[in-house]
């Protein structure tokens, strides 16, 4: 089969999430199947030089959307397993930012339009055409509107996945003609609209052979008022196309065996050197304490969704306890600041790290011994995967990816690799927090039962990327 993937972000070139790691990772796997397979993504300026040097400059072409006739750029990037196209537009790209510019409606729709414009040019004709997110939305809605007629583009099947369905691309009625070039026809038919919007996602949900998001759970739940975020009644309706497909990770990447930034690497016969990445973190974050004593890591978004506000009503709580906390993440000022107000308070016991670093957020993998993950809704979550790689133990609201990749410790049965409460409820998460501290300070043959019971656990692509291709075949 020829695949071709359309994402706003691809590691390693460039991400701000998790999109961007399966975007990375996902058509490898695919392609390892035996399958040939095309990446597109935007050129940002914010793409590193080094990756740019190694693309090679392809060709150019215009794409008209709505009156505008915009310059199209392509380069092309290949590595052993997967071919990279990347969208050349200055006007567009060379931003500050990936997303949040006042334009994003247009220079999503723009990329979006150009993908499918210039393919008789890269000589690829795709069977399926797999896209994610509301950036890449338009993708088979202008399919539809505009290319499934001309010979060239004839037959193509298209697939929707959703990674997260509270980021929806909704814009006022007045853009669709002058913006995106769409008829108002498709607003009163009621095809682009919901809620007296212009709706991406929804638009894309109803124009594609398949829609997919990314765990079985969260398919479920965005079938239902409290996820779904006003889109349900449409998947509800589309439940017969609608497949929940957990993510993997990338193996090789999240290693610590190989992993460049542990200050030691270890596997599950040198746990001692876990220990290490331990002491040399709370170190560097000014911390005290010991090999005794929880360490608890947090790498996140500070996002409403992530579990904050869980967090903030039982701060106190947890830091009174004997542990420390390790967080790392930027995002709602409400948070960052209560953080840094926890740190003037509370002096070596947590320590907060204002920003990203894939650097730190290794170390911190690598050395916390619980990963705290209290989300209200988490449509995948990889970071769960990472730590329990790490041997790091995962503490979960029992929601989407978390809830069908983590479950719950039971001593006496032997079960579980994590510890999970099921209601956003603040003190049913301390009540586990206090539970997994327990079992780590006096049940040390069950905890390192769990290290490596995490170490060991397979979170490859293999199985998911199958599962990606059954739907492409059936389609
Ligand atoms: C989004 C979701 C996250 C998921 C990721 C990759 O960031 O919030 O849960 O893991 O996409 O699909």
């Amino acid at each position: 089969m020829k695949i071709m993937y359309v994402a706003s972000e691809v590691a390693p070139f460039i991400k701000t999430g998790g999109l961007g790691d399966v975007a990375g990772s996902l058509p490898k796997a695919l392609a390892a199947e035996g399958h040939e397979v095309a990446v597109f993504c935007p050129l940002y300026s914010a793409i590193p030089a080094t990756w740019r040097e190694k693309m090679t400059y392809l060709k150019n072409a215009y794409v008209q959307l709505g009156w505008r006739n915009q310059y199209c750029g392509v380069f092309e990037y290949t590595d052993d397993e997967v071919t990279y196209y990347f969208i050349d537009n200055e006007y567009y790209f060379a931003r500050g930012q990936v997303y949040g510019e006042y334009d994003d409606a247009e220079r999503f729709a723009f990329f979006s339009k150009a993908v499918l414009e210039i393919l008789p040019d890269l000589d690829f004709k795709p069977d399926v055409i797999n896209c994610n997110d509301w950036q890449t939305a338009l993708v088979p809605v202008y399919y539809n509107l505009m290319f499934a007629g001309r010979e060239y583009y004839q037959g193509m099947k298209t697939v929707f996945t959703i990674h997260n369905i509270a980021y929806q691309g909704r814009y006022g009625r007045e853009i669709l003609e002058y913006v995106l070039g769409i008829d108002d026809a498709h607003y009163r038919s009621g095809f682009m609209a919901m809620d007296g919007d212009v709706n991406l996602m929804k638009a894309a949900i109803v124009a594609s052979n398949a829609v997919t998001t990314v765990s079985p759970s969260y398919a479920e739940e965005i079938q239902t008022p409290y996820y779904g975020h006003g889109l349900d009644p449409i998947l509800r309706d589309c439940s017969y196309k609608l497949h929940g497909i957990i993510n993997g990770i990338d193996q090789e990447t999240f290693d610590p065996a190989h992993d460049p930034y542990l200050f030691k690497n270890y596997t599950t016969r040198t746990l001692k050197n876990k220990a290490v990445n331990k002491a040399e973190l709370l170190a560097m974050c000014g911390l005290e304490g010991t090999d005794e004593t929880p360490v608890i890591g947090m790498v996140s978004r500070f996002a409403g969704h992530k579990g904050f506000d869980l967090i903030e009503a039982v701060l106190d709580e947890i830091l009174e306890e004997d542990v420390r906390l390790i967080v790392l993440g930027k995002g709602e000022w409400r948070y960052e600041q209560m953080f840094m107000e926890a740190k003037r308070r509370y002096p070596g016991k947590i320590s907060a790290s204002i920003m990203f670093s894939a650097e730190l957020a290794s170390k911190i993998y690598a050395g916390s011994d619980m990963f705290l993950m209290p989300s209200k809704s988490e449509p995948c979550g990889l970071a769960q995967m990472i730590a329990l790689r790490y041997g790091t133990i995962p503490i979960v609201r029992e929601t989407g990816g978390l809830k069908d990749t983590v479950t719950a410790f039971v001593d006496y049965l032997g079960t579980g690799n994590g510890f999970t409460f099921h209601s956003y409820n603040a003190h049913d998460m301390l009540h586990v927090i206090r539970e997994a501290c327990g079992v780590f300070k006096y049940n040390k043959e069950a905890w390192k039962k769990l290290v490596v019971g995490g170490m060991e656990s397979d979170f490859s692509w293999k199985t998911s990327a199958k599962k990606y291709l059954e739907i492409y075949q059936s389609l």
